[in-house]
């Protein structure tokens, strides 16, 4: 399928994510396989937001930890244990992790020493969390209800399109 994005250039936050999140649910309901569209996904959030890193971590269900999936960024930790930094805490806890400033969260794993802020959210498949979405940014403070609103609604399309 081909895809053109169509986000306005001077656009609020807010108005980018309310154009964004249509295209995003028109892109992933039309291909149901879980890594090609999780990789779409990171493309257009990175595209649409220049996020410093932006990418997925998987349960491993047979090592019993996080293991990367797409991204867009740099080299990043291969795998996460459960409860170990905030990817960790947010599969653990199944709740929305925003970390205004990386260097105060005990066990933060810096997977490149210029992230500064991240905002962790997670995806449930029959009541479990199944995936999360990691958004790093190289400035303090970085991300706000603002980002965590839409990104949840983007948590819930995943569930719908692609985990159910
Ligand atoms: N900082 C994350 C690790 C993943 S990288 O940032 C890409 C954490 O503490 O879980």
């Amino acid at each position: 399928m081909s895809f053109q994005l169509n986000i306005s250039e001077n656009a609020t936050k807010a108005d980018k994510y309310n154009e964004l999140l249509p295209q995003l649910e028109a892109l992933i309901q039309s291909e149901n396989n879980l890594m090609a569209s999780l990789g779409n996904i990171t493309a257009v959030l990175k595209q649409t937001f220049g996020f410093f890193w932006v990418g997925f971590y998987l349960k491993d269900e047979a090592a019993q930890n996080l293991v990367l999936g797409p991204f867009q960024g740099s080299v990043a930790c291969t795998r996460i244990n459960f409860g170990r930094g905030v990817c960790g805490a947010c599969y653990s806890t199944g709740q929305v992790q925003l970390v205004p400033n990386v260097h105060l969260f005990e066990g933060h794993i810096a997977c490149d020493a210029r992230s500064q802020s991240e905002i962790v959210l997670p995806a449930f498949q029959n009541g479990q969390v199944h995936l999360v979405l990691d958004i790093d940014s190289d400035k303090l403070n970085d991300f706000d209800d603002t980002d965590q609103h839409y990104l949840e609604t983007l948590m819930r399309l995943i569930e719908t399109y692609l985990l159910s």
